[in-house]
């Protein structure tokens, strides 16, 4: 049965998760079927919304977090004894995707509202915790504001950009991390062109990136993710914007594999990489990138395209979904609570 479009909270045309207005069930963008169909798919139960993240109907790190506070709203609605079911709840969404911090993070802050209002009546703790879920959402997007005025302000009139992943519309609540910055340059009045690594093996760069770029009418051009030395060598890229999935206390920088790659290759070639994350990704309890674990995803993301299979049967594959970038590859972290460079401890510390 079609599904209606939502009225987007962040004022956007698409979305990549909304609550019902009733808060009776969420909608997410089923991003697997982009860029060739624009479908929303409802979901009413917990368990369903932790497999939506894992499977990637939705991801992105703050997206994530987001559809792990709305679907602590539905957990709320079926629960029968509450506290035991938040933290059911919040154990079965944090357990679906371990790298980006933002999940626990969300689940967390909702678990402790649910502590606090535990012996009010069902119908009220429903209403505040939508509340709070939804405060979460308003507050994703006013971040990415923010940032993208912080990080768009270093991105010079004609420059090309280098992004990694997806980190826009689509990975947030609405207008994106790094896709936040060159929206705000390009806002600002500056002329933006970006380059899109395709990134492989889920090619979100390919497939998300281009979708929403394209779509805002921003100048975007995918390449093949080895492409990336040969451009910058030849002194087309000048700057580089990746997001983040966890940012340690130490500054290192969790994201899409290959952005590690991406980093090293700026550093050769005088290119700043900037990364913009909001506070929510911050995690100074972990104290460096060695800390942070690495999401392992299947190995027919790599060996099938398409339902084909490319690799043949009974060779090894490995498939992290993220790398570490060390804090001293970034050049300058933008974050809602202000911008961090030199990027450490710390700076962050003092944000903090
Ligand atoms: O595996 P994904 O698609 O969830 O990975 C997403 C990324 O790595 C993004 O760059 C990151 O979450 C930042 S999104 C604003």
């Amino acid at each position: 049965m079609p599904i209606d479009h939502p009225s987007p909270l962040s004022g956007a045309s698409y979305s990549a998760v909304e609550l019902l207005p009733d808060d009776s069930a969420l909608l997410l963008l089923e991003q697997r079927r982009l860029p060739d169909h624009e479908e929303y798919v409802r979901l009413d139960a917990v368990g369903d919304v932790a497999r939506a993240i894992e499977d990637m109907v939705v991801r992105g790190a703050p997206a994530i977090g987001i559809a792990a506070a709305y679907a602590m709203v539905l957990a709320a609605r079926r629960a029968d004894s509450f506290l035991r079911d938040m933290q059911r709840a919040a154990s079965t969404l944090e357990a679906a995707r371990p790298t980006a911090v933002n999940l626990a993070w969300a689940t967390r802050r909702m678990l402790s509202l649910a502590e606090r209002i535990a012996d009010r009546a069902p119908i009220e703790r429903v209403a505040e915790l939508a509340d709070e879920a939804r405060c979460i959402h308003r507050q994703d997007v006013a971040a990415n504001r923010r940032m993208g005025e912080l990080g768009g302000a270093r991105v010079p009139d004609g420059a090309t950009v280098l992004t990694h992943c997806n980190a826009g519309a689509l990975a947030t609540g609405g207008y994106g991390t790094a896709l936040g910055v060159i929206r705000a340059a390009r806002d600002a009045g500056k002329r933006v062109r970006v380059v899109a690594d395709e990134t492989r093996p889920y090619l979100q760069g390919a497939r998300l990136t281009a979708w929403e770029l394209a779509r805002d009418g921003i100048e975007v051009t995918v390449i093949a993710d080895s492409a990336a030395a040969s451009l910058l060598a030849q002194g087309r890229i000048d700057l580089a914007v990746v997001g983040a999935d966890r940012v340690a206390r130490s500054g290192d920088v969790a994201n899409k594999i290959g952005t590690y790659g991406v980093a090293c290759l700026c550093r050769a070639h005088e290119r700043p990489l900037y990364v913009a994350a909001p506070w929510s990704t911050v995690d100074l309890e972990c104290r460096s990138g060695e800390e942070i674990v690495i999401e392992r995803r299947s190995a027919v993301e790599l060996t099938h395209f398409d339902g084909r299979r490319l690799v043949p049967a009974g060779a090894h594959v490995e498939n992290p979904g993220f790398d570490v970038t060390p804090a001293r590859l970034v050049s300058a972290l933008f974050t809602e609570r202000g911008e961090v460079a030199p990027v450490g401890e710390a700076g962050l510390v003092a944000l903090a």
